[in-house]
């Protein structure tokens, strides 16, 4: 939802602040743009509606020079996605630039008043307002530069991440966060500032981590030879605070794509790598001594609210079947956005778990924080070391599965499913529920899925095919029981936002409901069929949809030989137990979508609409 990058230092700032672009465009493709003040102090901005290389098209032949500069790329929420609403926006003189992520509620009012002390506008954003308003108490107030930008933001309502230049003081940069991410750069005399640490890892290792309501100056000494950069951090209402430097670990080369045509592949493809690195950063927070406070959260909770949106909320659903059926603990599933406006129930002995691949969803943060006033203690999932989500939760357990950086989450959702069911085994060894030699085993057999996803991704060809039927598809229809119906949940999901078909998971059973009123040749029906104890009920439902000529295609376990009969198409997966067969079964489906996706000539990465981060409600 919007990416921000900000440089401030000794080297030339475009090239930093594009490839910066380019690293988060995961959060935004609809335009971009980028604001340099260079070496006699001109503010120069250039914009292109698009994406990150249609702004270097744009730019190319103008002034690029300068070593203090911001930049931006966009997922619209105000305003079309076009030029004229591309940041940075510049204030009504061209004194200041701003970029923005979030949104500011009171923006209308903030807007009339300005129109009506003689500001005019030429966007629709929200984010003008704010630049407007800091160069309007400038002048009205006399302000210093980082005064007026604190007042103004004390005068909006909503959520914000922004950075801003202003040419009267060329060697500084104010930025401030509150309810969108924003991470600092220490390098050496130079500073960075980033949506998140993704485009300054290669500059340097050194993060802060914005709180909410914290305003940081970054500053450069005037006298071009020292070569001297600093940070004043304070809080929205003045008060200085001292920056806590925190060391990251992220390998650049986990950015690039590494070969492959696109990172969603390349996402699907290392889960084999990924999941072996979830497992053991679990076995040290989850079998180690630093596991007490986790245990102690689940051992007081009286009943579990898992909180989470989409994918994340796909694996709440199989986190649901396996702690009531491991650890007979009761456990509701909300999407973050509904829970967080229904008034749910929410009592002091009450455990929320909060999954987030990125840490930083708007509705899974307010979600958590209503839930925490009530009372209720916060376990989160969640992949980005440092992200809010972590940072308003009593405890988090990692994923740790490296960036994610496809939109369409894939090695995410094996990972959170996998730290939810290594929970439930052992939280139901704890209650007496899963016996020794059984915990034992289905920790074992969770060992070996790294090397079974890897057997899996042998068949790629057989999936390949099942895509050509889909590809021409208007629309599918996903089914599973069990442990694999949010598996349909999800596999559907994958092939709706990349693929653009209509799709559709549901209960196996539920079918004769209603939606087997669709089944047609023109709707196939994509099944999880790996042998669980209800594998003959859905062979029943399979024969359901056969006799009304419908189309299947299945995922089946290695031996099968009662569904592959009935099957159009079929891929064979492991042979593993029920509850930790979404783990295996959602790679096939992973697959297909992408290969449908290929077929049909979607850019898979960068799917319309769609953005990595939601950090807008
Ligand atoms: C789907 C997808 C989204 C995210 C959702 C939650 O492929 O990526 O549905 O799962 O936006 O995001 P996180 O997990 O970052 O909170």
């Amino acid at each position: 939802m919007c990416g921000i990058v900000g440089y401030i230092g000794k080297r030339q700032a475009y090239p930093v602040l594009v490839k910066g672009l380019h690293r988060l465009e995961y959060r935004g493709y609809d335009s971009a743009g980028v604001a340099l003040i260079n070496g006699e102090g001109q503010l120069n901005v250039y914009k292109s509606q698009g994406k990150v290389s249609d702004l270097e098209d744009t730019a190319q032949h103008q002034d690029l020079t300068g070593s203090v500069g911001i930049a931006h790329t966009r997922w619209a929420t105000h305003g079309e996605p076009n030029f004229r609403n591309a940041h940075p926006h510049l204030s009504q003189y061209g004194r200041l630039a701003i970029v923005h992520n979030g949104i500011i509620e009171n923006y209308a009012p903030l807007r009339e008043m300005l129109r009506q002390n003689g500001r005019t506008f030429k966007s629709d954003t929200d984010t003008e307002v704010v630049v407007q308003l800091i160069e309007y108490l400038q002048e009205k107030q006399q302000l210093s530069f980082p005064q007026s930008v604190r007042r103004t933001l004390q005068m909006l309502q909503g959520s914000y991440a922004i950075a801003v230049l202003d040419k009267n003081q060329p060697d500084t940069i104010v930025a401030a966060r509150k309810g969108s991410p924003l991470v600092v750069g220490v390098g050496d005399s130079e500073l960075f500032l980033g949506s998140d640490a993704s485009p300054i890892v290669e500059y340097t290792n050194r993060i802060i981590y914005l709180d909410d309501e914290d305003m940081v100056v970054l500053h450069r000494e005037s006298d071009s030879n020292a070569n001297e950069v600093g940070i004043d951090l304070m809080t929205l209402h003045g008060e200085h605070k001292q920056p806590r430097i925190e060391q990251v670990t992220l390998d650049v080369s986990q950015l690039e794509k590494g070969g492959y045509d696109h990172f969603m592949l390349k996402e699907i493809c290392e889960q084999p790598q990924s999941l072996r690195a979830c497992l053991l950063s679990l076995r040290q927070a989850l079998f180690g001594s630093d596991s007490e406070p986790i245990f102690s959260l689940l051992q007081s909770a009286n009943r579990v609210l898992i909180t989470a949106c989409g994918t994340s909320w796909h694996a709440g659903i199989v986190a649901k079947y396996a702690f009531e059926q491991m650890a007979r603990i009761p456990v509701d599933v909300d999407y973050a956005s509904e829970f967080r406006y229904r008034n749910p129930v929410i009592n002091e002995g009450d455990l929320v778990i909060a999954i987030s691949q990125s840490g930083e969803t708007a509705d899974t943060l307010a979600a958590i924080e209503m839930a925490k006033k009530q009372g209720a203690k916060v376990l989160s999932i969640c992949n980005v070391i440092g992200s809010s989500i972590p940072r308003a939760s009593d405890q988090t357990i990692y994923t740790m599965v490296g960036p994610e950086i496809g939109v369409a989450s894939t090695k995410a959702f094996t990972a959170q499913v996998t730290v939810l069911t290594t929970l439930a085994i052992l939280w139901g060894k704890r209650r007496g529920i899963v016996s020794e030699s059984e915990s034992a085993d289905l920790l074992k057999e969770l060992d070996s899925l790294p090397g079974q996803i890897a057997k899996m991704l042998t068949q790629k060809e057989a999936i390949r095919q099942m895509a050509q039927t889909l590809s021409f598809a208007p629309s599918c229809l996903y089914i599973g029981r069990g442990y694999n119906y949010p598996v349909a949940l999800e596999g559907a999901l994958k092939l709706k936002e990349i693929s653009y078909i209509h799709a559709e998971g549901y209960p196996a059973s539920e079918m004769k409901h209603g939606p087997i009123a669709l089944i047609s040749q023109e709707m196939p029906v994509v099944t999880i069929a790996t042998q669980s104890p209800i594998y003959d009920k859905l062979v029943s439902n399979i024969q359901e949809i056969r006799a009304r000529q419908g189309r299947v295609m299945a995922v089946v376990s290695e031996g099968d030989t009662e569904v592959v009969r009935m099957a159009d198409g079929y891929v064979v997966v492991p042979c593993v137990s029920d509850c930790l067969s979404p783990i295996l079964n959602i790679v096939p489906l992973q697959l297909l979508s992408y290969y449908v996706a290929c077929l049909k000539g979607c850019n898979v990465d960068q799917p319309r609409n769609l953005a990595k981060s939601v950090t807008v409600e």
